[in-house]
């Protein structure tokens, strides 16, 4: 029986079943590399299945059996790809399913933040609601505003659809190649960044994480943006560079933001960007619903035992192994 190395979340139903047909070791956190029993597993292990385990060179190094690892998320700058591939490991994640739950997560990011909702609610909760409200303590609106996405993949599409048809929004994006059929069914424009950083009311940043993307956001960008706008990150956090976003809203350069992710995450609770009113905050729940969540941890089971079974995950990232590999 093949060896599988569970770690956080993948969900209960989807352990279960892995367990009829693979002898299954189960850890709740993904820091464990120091830990001799995760080191023991990880040596006879022939697939791994979860979310955000660093897997690098030194991992791999105690994982001579690996066949797989299979992310539980559609991001997977925690995966070394090219020493997988040198070392024929496959590596998989789980597209498509989270798209509308993360572009919802997103519009609800754009909606309280312009509307300072979770202000007001600490302030209502804190017995501060005393008379009538300030003018300075009101948002803006959402409705009719330019919104630029950056990165228009499906969840970019699906942000758009949101933004188009509920909102009346106009929308600009960025993105390596162009999408003619959004311009059609979203009245999207394409355009440069810098066009796009200087028109928009709301930015949002949804490319991949990455060497390439790190710091993708700087000073330099953050400067470019009006200083009415409002920048919602629910990417990566490595992707800005937090510093740069702090200077740019302790000097009014932009009026708010809203981040899902951050440079490290937990996050350290000495982030100055924490201290911020006019940043809210969440500990990355983009793709993160009860229902999705078992989606995303079936297709990754599905992922994993194609892997182990020698077919081709529907999902796989490497396709390079392929070719190493007899069986198939
Ligand atoms: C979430 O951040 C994911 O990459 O699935």
């Amino acid at each position: 029986m093949k060896k599988v190395l569970a770690y956080t979340r993948v969900s209960k139903p989807v352990r279960d079943a892995l367990e009829s047909e693979y002898k299954v070791s189960y850890f709740e956190n993904y820091e464990y590399i120091e830990d001799e029993d995760f080191k023991k597993e990880l040596k006879e292990a022939s697939g791994i299945i979860g979310l955000e385990l660093k897997v690098t060179q030194e991992l791999l190094d105690l994982a001579p059996n690996l066949e797989i690892v299979s992310n539980v998320s559609v991001g997977y700058d925690n995966l070394d790809i090219l020493e997988m591939t040198k070392r024929n490991i496959m590596a998989t994640n789980t597209p498509g399913i989270l798209t509308d739950t993360v572009a919802d997560a997103v519009l609800g990011m754009i909606l309280a933040s312009a509307r300072r909702i979770p202000e007001l609610d600490k302030f209502v909760k804190e017995g501060k609601w005393k008379k009538y409200l300030q003018i300075d303590q009101f948002g803006t609106d959402v409705h009719n505003k330019k919104i630029g996405i950056i990165g228009m993949g499906g969840i970019g599409k699906a942000i758009a659809k949101r933004c188009h048809l509920g909102f009346d929004m106009e929308i600009l994006y960025y993105n390596r190649s162009r999408k003619p059929e959004i311009e059609d069914i979203y009245d999207a424009t394409f355009c440069d960044l810098e066009y796009l950083l200087k028109e928009s009311d709301f930015v949002v940043l949804m490319i991949p994480g990455s060497k390439k993307t790190e710091h993708f956001m700087r000073a330099e960008q953050f400067k470019q943006m009006k200083e009415t706008s409002i920048f919602i990150n629910a990417s990566r956090g490595r992707n800005i560079d937090e510093n740069a976003l702090y200077n740019s809203l302790v000097n009014k350069e932009i009026l708010a933001a809203a981040l899902d992710v951050f440079e490290t995450e937990p996050v350290d609770t000495n982030n100055p960007l924490l201290s911020l009113r006019n940043v809210m905050t969440l500990p990355h729940i983009g793709a993160a619903t009860k229902e999705n969540e078992l989606s995303m941890s079936r297709l990754a089971k599905k992922n994993l035992i194609a892997g182990l079974n020698g077919e081709i995950p529907p999902n796989l990232i490497n396709y390079e192994v392929i070719n190493g590999k007899n069986n198939i």
